[in-house]
């Protein structure tokens, strides 16, 4: 007679791994939907206790472990050194190309060894700037990743690897390539270039050099001796070719970027085109050009490929790249020049800020000249001098920054540059007040700053005169006609004629705009006079707590902090502001000129950009939570307790919890309490 014991047990045991086994499919079904496709369908709650529950089972049940489940992800001790991989089939390099003639020769030659005059069709991919890697799954399961190395041997990087989330531990068996045993993926790891930002911060917070760009960012993430490292860098990859595929086989290379993708594998489809000739491929090198600043990811060139998987093996390879493929590059985004001199500009506030005045230079088919040194502590950490060489780098539409010097460059005689202690356009001392980054001219007559206020306070978002821009001001400004912001109400179309290139009728319109603008809600209104850290949402708090402006301007520095979101440095900048007698006279006469001022209703002035975003906080602020809660909530916002796949921002305080990790796991946008002050409008 059978043992009924031991059957019952074999049963059980049974049951619990078609349980493990149907818990790893919903996790990775789930992970592949979250990292891989961006469209998670599940809460972060549900895949959390799926996720330990598994992790139990498979503690209380350790014969049933697997090396590709998900939960293996986890841990991995770190390495003393890598261990060598030798790639099963070389991987090549591609020869590159810079200008059309060259992508002509090239289609010249694939036509002529294909013995053909007919168009060939290719496959048009992004050229990704990341590091290349090789995947290698065997019988589904992930068993390898190595570097390129020397295309024959690179190193066994396996336990980082396995830390990158998109990466799945073990294919999906779904269409083309379905059914291979055998398959050998090639890639690139890349960091999104929000996450090198956010890295770049962190490291410069915690006083770490920052990576140059998020190549070096990827290179130096995957090559950590210390797995836990690589998991906390965010790395992506997308796949682009295959070494060995046994057991299936496609026809085109755009059949094999899809048959990865059903394998769950994330592939470079997605901005790859099939072009007919070479026409086709020009214009989409053309687009993926134009578009290369909107991509999340850094990418220098396209790759053109023959699609023909037949053709592309009678065309064969040269000794390190194939003769069916080229990489045609894109004009750099960096470049060298000369720093010619550093001028200093002067804010609204009379913030000083260094600009670097260059030789021009070309940079990703932009003229260039100017570059932003942001502040002393800037210039000291790159050591910036005038009459440097300097590597320059342009990112989307912002003001180029500097990368690097070549101090090798330098002749004897330079010197470290300091920000000048007196305002380079009124004279005055410059000062760096304690714990700012910033030197500041504290005339608050200074021509330059009185510019910047009038700009300001004319601008859509304050006042919203019409047809009052920044070459006006700056002529009202210089003419002595406006010497604070009610002089603008005094105006008169007599005066305004007689300025460059105004005629009666702009004359007459800008005086029309001008009266316009007196209508004004309260907070907008204090928004606009400019006090330093009072930005529109910190007005809004102030005009909602005490009603009115005259109201705000009695209270003093305690009294102003009891708001929520109010800081102690809001609160003393709006008593300083108020109890300036220059200031409460310009008030007056702005009120005189008939400036008239309504409250705006709660419900209107709750809805900004906040709206549906949902905000946690870690670790401890300057202000308390409840405040920090208000501010959110003030501005359509809502808080949650615990990070989910859904929460927005992640607001890291000092000493941050476990949340930070999470965030980190889950790619939520991680802000200092500073940058929460800035996005709220708190302190602008
Ligand atoms: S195909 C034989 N496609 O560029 C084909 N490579 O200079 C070799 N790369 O090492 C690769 N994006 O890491 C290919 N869409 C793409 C690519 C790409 C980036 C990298 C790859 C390679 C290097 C060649």
């Amino acid at each position: 007679m059978m043992d009924p014991g031991k059957d019952h047990q074999t049963d059980r045991l049974e049951d619990i791994h078609a349980e493990i086994e149907r818990l790893r499919n919903f996790i990775r079904h789930h992970d592949y939907l979250y990292y891989a496709m961006d469209a998670p369908e599940i809460s972060d709650r549900e895949y959390d206790t799926s996720f330990k529950k598994l992790e139990r089972l498979e503690r209380d049940y350790p014969q049933l472990l697997a090396p590709d489940s998900p939960t293996q992800r986890v841990g991995g001790a770190a390495l003393e050194r890598f261990e060598q991989i030798t790639h099963a089939s070389p991987m090549l390099s591609l020869s590159n190309i810079f200008e059309v003639g060259e992508l002509i020769d090239f289609d010249s030659r694939v036509r002529k060894l294909l013995g053909t005059v007919e168009p060939i069709p290719y496959l048009v991919e992004p050229k990704l700037d990341g590091v290349a890697i090789e995947l290698v799954y065997q019988n589904g399961v992930l068993v390898s990743g190595g570097t390129r190395g020397d295309g024959t041997v690179g190193e066994d990087v396996t336990p980082n690897i396995k830390k990158i989330r998109t990466i799945p531990l073990s294919l999906m068996r779904n269409g083309l390539l379905a059914e291979t045993n055998l398959i050998d993926i090639r890639g690139e790891i890349f960091m999104a270039r929000s996450d090198f930002d956010a890295l770049n911060k962190e490291r410069d917070e915690t006083g770490q050099p920052s990576f140059a760009n998020p190549r070096n960012a990827a290179a130096g993430s995957i090559r950590q001796l210390d797995p836990a490292i690589t998991a906390r860098r965010r790395l992506r990859f997308l796949a682009h070719g295959v070494g060995r595929i046994e057991g299936a086989s496609v026809n085109t290379q755009l059949d094999l970027l899809q048959g990865l993708i059903e394998l769950g594998i994330p592939s470079n489809l997605e901005h790859a085109k099939l072009c007919g000739g070479v026409e086709a491929v020009l214009e989409h090198y053309r687009v993926l050009n134009q578009i290369r600043n909107q991509l999340p990811f850094e990418i220098d060139g396209s790759v053109i490929k023959v699609n023909s998987l037949d053709w592309q093996t009678q065309l064969g390879t040269k000794s390190r790249s194939p003769r069916w493929a080229v990489a045609y590059k894109f004009e750099p985004m960096q470049a060298e020049t000369r720093i010619v001199r550093i001028d200093v500009g002067v804010g609204r506030t009379g913030t000083l800020t260094p600009v670097a005045i260059m030789e021009p230079v070309n940079v990703g088919g932009v003229n260039v000249s100017r570059a932003t040194l942001h502040n002393q502590d800037e210039i000291d950490r790159k050591d910036i001098r005038e009459g440097d060489v300097v590597l320059i780098q342009r990112a989307g539409d912002v003001i180029p920054e500097v990368v690097k010097v070549r101090s090798e460059c330098r002749d004897s005689h330079s010197h470290p540059y300091r920000i000048p202690d007196h305002c380079p356009v009124c004279g005055s001392e410059a000062v760096r007040l304690q714990g700012q980054a910033a030197k500041r001219c504290l005339n608050s007559s200074c021509p330059a700053r009185l510019k910047e206020t009038i700009k300001h306070f004319a601008s859509r978002d304050a006042m919203d005169i019409e047809g009052l821009g920044d070459k006006l001001v700056e002529q009202f400004v210089d003419k002595g006609l406006v010497r604070d912001p009610a002089d603008i109400y005094y105006l008169e179309v007599e005066t305004l004629v007689s300025l460059e290139r105004m005629a009666k009728k702009s004359a007459t319109n800008l005086i029309n705009a001008i009266q316009k603008s007196k209508k004004v809600s309260s907070d907008r209104f204090l928004f606009s006079l400019g006090i330093p850290l009072v930005g529109a949402t910190c007005a809004r708090l102030l005009v909602q707590s005490f009603g009115d402006i005259s109201s705000i301007a009695k209270k003093d520095a305690l009294e102003l902090q009891k708001v929520p979101g109010i800081g102690p440095e809001v609160a003393q900048s709006v008593v300083t502001f108020f109890s300036e007698p220059r200031n409460a006279q310009m008030i007056e006469r702005l009120m005189s000129a008939g400036i008239s001022l309504y409250m705006r209703p709660e419900t209107s002035s709750g809805t900004t950009s906040l709206q549906g975003k949902n905000f946690v906080f870690t670790g401890s602020l300057s202000i308390p939570r409840n405040d920090a809660k208000k501010i959110v909530e003030a501005s359509g916002g809502s808080v949650g307790s615990s990070v989910t796949r859904k929460t927005d921002y992640v607001v890291a305080g000092e000493d941050p919890g476990s949340k930070l990790e999470k965030a980190r796991e889950f790619g939520v946008k991680i802000i200092s309490e500073d940058e929460f002050k800035a996005l709220t409008g708190v302190a602008e």
